[in-house]
């Protein structure tokens, strides 16, 4: 019997034969191939796995039964104007991208709690400089912008290592120890409040260039910023004038409106910036494969997926 074809584009034409070894792991009973096989036959594929396909390519397979993302968040995916939105589009919402970016939302606030960024600027200076950070953890509130799988999750780390947690989403939420704040109505009640903020939201037309200077203002003076959400969250001019005037203590962003950010942006050398090249979450392969041969097997038992993007909410 001839094997469903999955289409792997992501990592690179280099990474197919690690998919491919790492499906035969999982035990997916896939003909795993790459995306620019010319021997495919269009009609046979039934799967892929995508971060960022082609505008139009995706409508070109009639018997295409999932796609796949292989990041959390499908922008690269639905901003593609031919979409075929009646085959369902699963992120990768996986138990291990949830603490994986939950660890890194952690280190990137005791970072700015710390002075990580002036720690690593005196030492590639070789100055030796004493100081003193001045809050602890109990006294600097951590506000999540988006408590969803991955906001949860690094809310609820936080919460462990002692921040006090808040955090702000579309709808209401009961996570427990963590104040909810919803919809525009509470959004300033919940930036004013923000020692530290978080954005953990998705690409949307709402959410577009939400991290600009009116947000900024509403912040209380010196608060850190972490955006682990995506490039088109930030303006960047904004966060640079905010960190300029100390408005803003320091950040951490991980996202960037052009990826890989240009070797000339003056993001890189801010002294309270730290830059890092969106690696916030990012599970392995190996892992990704046996969740997404996962969730092939349970459709194909006519089981319900699991985190599929919702074309009416746009996330
Ligand atoms: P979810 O869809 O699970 O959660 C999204 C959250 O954002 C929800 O709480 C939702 O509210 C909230 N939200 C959406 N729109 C609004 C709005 N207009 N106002 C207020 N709240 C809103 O997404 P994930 O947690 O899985 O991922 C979030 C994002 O993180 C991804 O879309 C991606 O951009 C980014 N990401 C980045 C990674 C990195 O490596 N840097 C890795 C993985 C993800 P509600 O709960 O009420 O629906
Ligand atoms: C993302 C991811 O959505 O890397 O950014 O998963």
């Amino acid at each position: 019997m001839t094997q469903p074809i999955l289409l792997v584009k992501s990592g690179g034409e280099a990474g197919a034969a690690e998919w491919r070894q790492h499906f035969a792991s999982a035990g997916a009973g896939l003909d795993v191939r790459w995306w620019d096989d010319p021997s495919v036959d269009p009609a046979a594929v039934h799967y892929v796995l995508v971060w960022d396909p082609e505008p139009g390519r995706l409508a070109r397979y009639p018997n295409l039964r999932v796609i796949f993302g292989s990041g959390a968040g499908v922008d690269l995916i639905t901003c593609d104007p031919d979409l075929p939105r009646h085959v369902p589009l699963v992120r990768m919402a996986t138990p291990g991208a949830a603490q994986r970016m939950a660890e890194f939302v952690t280190w990137a606030a005791l970072s700015l709690l710390k002075g990580a960024r002036r720690i690593a600027l005196q030492q590639a200076a070789r100055h030796w400089e004493n100081f003193d950070p001045e809050h602890t953890a109990a006294e600097r509130t951590v506000g999540i912008m988006g408590l969803g799988h991955m906001g949860e999750a690094a809310a609820r780390m936080l919460r462990g290592v002692g921040f006090p947690v808040i955090g702000w989403s579309r709808t209401p939420k009961d996570i427990p120890g963590v104040r909810s704040f919803a919809g525009a109505a509470e959004r300033d009640a919940f930036l004013a409040q923000s020692d530290i903020l978080v954005c953990l939201l998705p690409a949307t037309p709402e959410t577009r260039g939400l991290i600009a200077r009116p947000l900024l203002e509403r912040l209380p003076d010196g608060a850190g910023l972490i955006n682990v959400g995506r490039g088109s969250h930030q303006r960047m001019e904004d966060v640079l004038a905010a960190l300029d005037s100390g408005k803003l203590s320091g950040a951490v962003l991980d996202v960037f409106e052009q990826e890989p950010l240009p070797a000339d942006h003056p993001a890189w050398a801010h002294p309270k910036l730290i830059v890092t090249p969106h690696v916030a979450s990012l599970p392995p392969r190996r892992e990704r494969a046996a969740h997404v041969a996962a969730q092939i097997a349970a459709h194909e038992r006519g089981e319900t997926l699991a985190n599929t993007y919702d074309h009416d909410r746009g996330y």
